[in-house]
């Protein structure tokens, strides 16, 4: 930003302390002692050393007395951001994890989203996954609804009214063999879409937009997967599925879309793959099937909580990294029976680990990189990066205040840790009594108001 704009941007709010983040060169930065400015747009103003305090209160029209202090064992990171997540299973989270993807599917999930025709059972359900991730410090989601529009239009209205950045899918399927009654026809699911995606932008809600989401290849047939490409490209929309999940679901693909060289080659042949489509999963792709990914842009969402609970699989996470697809994390609730982003991180590095038991070559994750993971990473697999993820100077102020030794909390601090350990500890043994704070650009939308 030249500094004649720089004059111009009044500063809501400055903050002093400690802030970690990712960048695409540094897995983890740490700056102590830093201040950093919000404009009154929820813009990261500045983000500067605090020996330049002086200089700043004069650019930036502040008094020294306005800055608010971290404690000693607080900080600032990114808000996480969960790139899958099916808000409308949140009911049964915790439960039903004994069966693997298609019997899981048929057995429990579509007769708990075909009750979503019931505005009030969708609003009790959203009300409180919205308010469970915005405590967790979930500052972006990339929700999942139902095939029910109104109900997905009141997904998106909760996390506006709670202020979660988030992108929403009203779900479409026209095949289900099992559950005959939760599907549309072929004509309902695009007429549905369309009016979603119109009432949804209708409301010009700032940071809530629609997702064309066809569920998976198996639950839709080839010509709605065009239709719903055709729709997506028509409007520049994100788009979201599953993809590779499980090897039963991958022979499905291949009996159901035999004309297909494989999986990722469906969702191509649609027009489904571009740089702003994520899939789910991706456990059993080919090295060639990621190339294909990199070569559109799409990227891959992880999540290793529901790989381990309906045995799906282990994505390699390292290996998708040397493809340079990009790559973010998810909770897959209820597949993944934690709403919790820190819960996926801890389950990124044990599924790492369960590779390097496997093969001791294998290049393990460290924390760093999954903290970025969780953060920048997600931010660039929904291509939100130009808006969230780090502490750069004109992104959203997207942040957690962490205080490590929260009083009541689950860490207890022993020796003076440097804030490169008490970031470690957070991950790995904090909760949501250690995130004090949350924001979404700028504004602190935990602790609720209501
Ligand atoms: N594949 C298609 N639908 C689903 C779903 O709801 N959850 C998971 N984990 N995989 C899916
Ligand atoms: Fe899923």
């Amino acid at each position: 930003m030249a500094n004649s704009d720089r004059h111009n941007t009044a500063v809501a709010h400055v903050y002093k302390g400690t802030f970690v983040h990712s960048t695409q060169q540094t897995a983890l930065q740490i700056l102590e002692d830093a201040l950093l400015g919000v404009d009154t747009e929820g813009k990261i103003a500045f983000i500067a050393k605090g020996e330049e305090l002086e200089k700043l209160t004069q650019t930036f029209g502040f008094t020294p007395s306005e800055v608010t202090q971290l404690a000693q064992h607080e900080f600032f990171m990114p808000g996480m951001i969960d790139t899958h997540i099916h808000a409308s299973q949140y009911s049964y989270a915790g439960t039903a994890l004994d069966m693997p993807l298609l019997e899981w599917l048929n057995t429990y999930t579509f007769p708990v989203e075909s009750l979503f025709n019931d505005l009030e059972f969708a609003r009790k359900v959203y009300n409180h996954i919205v308010k469970r991730t915005l405590r967790n410090g979930t500052t972006t989601a990339c929700y999942f609804a139902t095939i029910h529009t109104d109900a997905s239009l009141l997904l998106g209205e909760i996390a506006n009214k709670f202020g979660q950045r988030a992108l929403v899918g009203k779900v479409c399927m026209d095949r289900n063999k099992f559950v005959e009654h939760y599907k549309e026809s072929i004509q309902e699911s695009q007429d549905e879409t369309c009016r979603f995606i119109k009432e949804l932008l209708n409301k010009k809600y700032p940071l809530v937009k629609p997702v064309v989401t066809p569920r998976f290849a198996p639950s839709c047939t080839g010509a709605l997967l065009g239709q719903l490409g055709a729709i997506a490209k028509n409007n520049n929309l994100h788009i979201q599925s599953h993809i590779s999940e499980n090897v039963e679901e991958v022979k499905l693909v291949k009996e159901l879309f035999p004309e297909s060289e494989s999986y990722t080659d469906v969702y191509h042949k649609y027009n489904l793959l571009t740089d702003k489509t994520v899939m789910a999963h991706g456990c059993h792709l080919s090295d060639k099937e990621l190339d294909l990914f990199r070569q559109t842009g799409a990227s891959l969402s992880h999540c290793p909580n529901s790989n381990f609970s309906l045995c799906s699989g282990i994505l390699n996470v390292r290996n998708v990294l040397e493809h340079k697809v990009k790559l973010g994390l998810g909770t897959d609730v209820a597949g993944g029976y934690s709403a919790s982003m820190l819960d996926a991180v801890r389950k990124t590095l044990d599924a790492s680990k369960v590779l390097t038991i496997q093969d001791r070559e294998h290049g393990t994750l460290t924390f760093e990189e999954v903290f970025r993971l969780a953060t920048l990473g997600g931010s660039q697999a929904l291509s939100l990066d130009d808006r969230t993820g780090n502490f750069k100077v004109g992104k959203d102020f997207d942040a957690l205040r962490v205080n490590v030794a929260a009083p009541g909390g689950p860490i207890d601090l022993i020796q003076n840790d440097e804030p490169k350990i008490l970031l470690e500890k957070f991950l790995n043994l904090g909760d949501d009594r250690n995130i004090v704070e949350v924001f979404v650009a700028g504004r602190k939308v935990v602790p609720f108001t209501e």
